[in-house]
C-alpha cells in the first residue's frame, strides 16, 4: 500500500522505525529497510562523526535500502557539540533520510539539504510542526500521547493530533504513538497520514537487539502498564510501568517541590537502561514504551509485522468497501 513518501524517501512501504535508543543499530536498521520499511540508525550508539560514520557504512554493508538516521537533541541526551558531528557525518556520507528531534530545526536543515538529505522532524504538537515547515523540512513525524519515549507535554491523543497536523500543514505527516498493526495503520492513513512511525512494536521483535526477557514482558503487558513520568523538568517521557517507574512516580507525588533533572536522572539515566537491556531485568531502569504494548500479543520478525500491516490493511479496506 503505497503513498506519496513513499516515492520521497525510496520505500516500498510508508512504515518507518523510530529511534529507539540502544536498540537501533545497524543490523536492526538495516533489517527494517531490508522487509521494505525505512529502518532507522540511533546517532546516540557513537561518540564521534567517525564511530557514526563507520555505523553508517556497516549498515551499507547489509542493506542496498535508504535508511534514516536519528539525531534526538534533547538536551539531556546529547550535547550540543555532538549533534553538530552527527550532522556532519549525515551529510559527508549522503544518508537518505535524517530524523531530527528535541529542538528547533532551523540551524540544521541548510547543511542536510546542500547534501541532498530528505529532513523529517520529529515534532509532538501542531505549533512545532508548523515550525518545522517553516524551517524547510521535508516532512514530519507527529507523535500524540500514546507514544512510548516522549509525547511532548500537552497530552493530546494521536486520533486529534494527526489531522489537526494534517490540516494545519502541505508537507507530509507521518503518524506515531499508538500505531502498532493493519488497523492503527489504516487508521492513521484515514486520519491524513502518508506514512507511520513505530517505536513499541519494534521492541518486540525477533531482531530486536533487546534481552528475550523483555520480548515476554512487552507480550505480556496490557494497555494499562505503561505511566508519564519526568514531567516536572518538562520532558514528559511514557514508559513501562515497572518498580524504578513506580518508585519515581512515588516520588513525584510525595514531594514537596517539582522534582529536579538530578533528582529523577538516578532513575532515568541511559547508562541503568542499557544495563537492563542487557541482563534483562525488567524492573531495572526507566524503559520507553507507548500504550501500544497492550495489543501486541506475540513476538513477531520485522517482515512479519510490516507484512500483517501492509496485506491486513489491505484486507480490512477490501471488506470495508464490499460492505
Ligand atoms: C524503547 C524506545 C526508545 C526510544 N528512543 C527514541 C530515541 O532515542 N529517539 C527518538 O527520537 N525517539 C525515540 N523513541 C520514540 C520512537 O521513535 C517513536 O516516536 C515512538 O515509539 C512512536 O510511538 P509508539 O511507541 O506508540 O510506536 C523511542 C521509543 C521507544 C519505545
Amino acid at each position: 500500500m503505497k503513498s506519496k513518501i513513499c516515492d520521497m524517501l525510496g520505500v516500498q512501504h510508508p512504515i518507518m522505525q523510530g529511534g529507539i535508543q540502544w536498540l537501533a543499530t545497524p543490523e536492526f536498521c538495516a533489517a527494517v529497510s531490508n522487509a521494505g520499511g525505512l529502518g532507522t540508525l540511533n546517532s546516540s550508539l557513537f561518540s564521534s562523526k567517525t564511530e557514526l560514520l563507520e555505523g553508517i557504512a556497516k549498515v551499507r554493508s547489509l542493506t542496498d535500502k535508504p535508511f534514516a538516521v536519528n539525531i534526538s537533541m534533547l538536551p539531556v541526551q546529547v550535547a550540543g557539540e555532538k549533534v553538530g558531528e552527527y550532522l556532519e557525518a549525515c551529510a559527508e556520507a549522503r544518508v537518505a533520510v535524517v530524523e531530527l528531534a528535541g529542538r528547533d530545526p532551523k540551524p540544521f536543515v541548510p547543511i542536510l539539504h546542500e547534501a541532498g538529505v530528505k529532513v523529517i522532524h520529529k515534532s509532538t504538537a501542531v505549533r512545532f510542526a508548523k515550525k518545522a515547515e517553516a524551517a524547510g523540512c521535508d516532512a514530519v513525524s507527529i507523535v500524540g500521547f500514546e507514544a512510548g519515549g516522549h509525547p511532548g507535554m500537552d497530552d493530546v491523543a494521536t486520533m486529534v493530533l494527526i489531522p489537526s497536523v494534517v490540516d494545519a500543514l502541505s508537507i507530509p505527516v507521518i503518524a506515531g504513538g499508538g500505531i502498532c498493526d493493519s488497523r492503527s495503520y489504516l487508521a492513521a492513513r484515514a486520519l491524513g497520514a502518508e506514512g507511520v512511525v513505530m517505536g513499541t512494536r519494534f521492541v518486540a521483535t525477533a531482531e530486536c537487539p533487546i534481552h528475550e526477557n523483555f520480548k515476554q514482558y512487552f507480550v505480556a503487558c496490557d494497555e494499562r502498564s505503561t505511566a508519564m513520568v519526568q514531567r516536572s523538568i518538562k520532558n514528559a517521557s511514557r514508559d513501562i510501568k515497572n518498580n524504578t517507574i513506580k518508585e519515581l512516580m512515588a516520588l513525584e507525588s510525595s514531594s514537596d517541590h517539582p522534582l529536579t533533572l538530578e533528582e529523577i536522572l538516578p532513575f532515568t539515566n541511559g547508562k541503568r537502561q542499557k544495563n537492563a537491556y542487557e541482563s534483562g531485568d525488567v524492573e531495572d531502569g526507566a524503559i520507553p514504551a507507548g500504550e501500544c504494548i497492550g495489543r501486541i500479543h506475540s513476538v513477531m520478525t520485522v517482515q512479519e509485522v510490516i507484512d500483517e500491516i501492509v496485506c491486513g490493511a489491505e484486507a480490512i479496506l477490501k471488506e470495508m468497501t464490499v460492505g
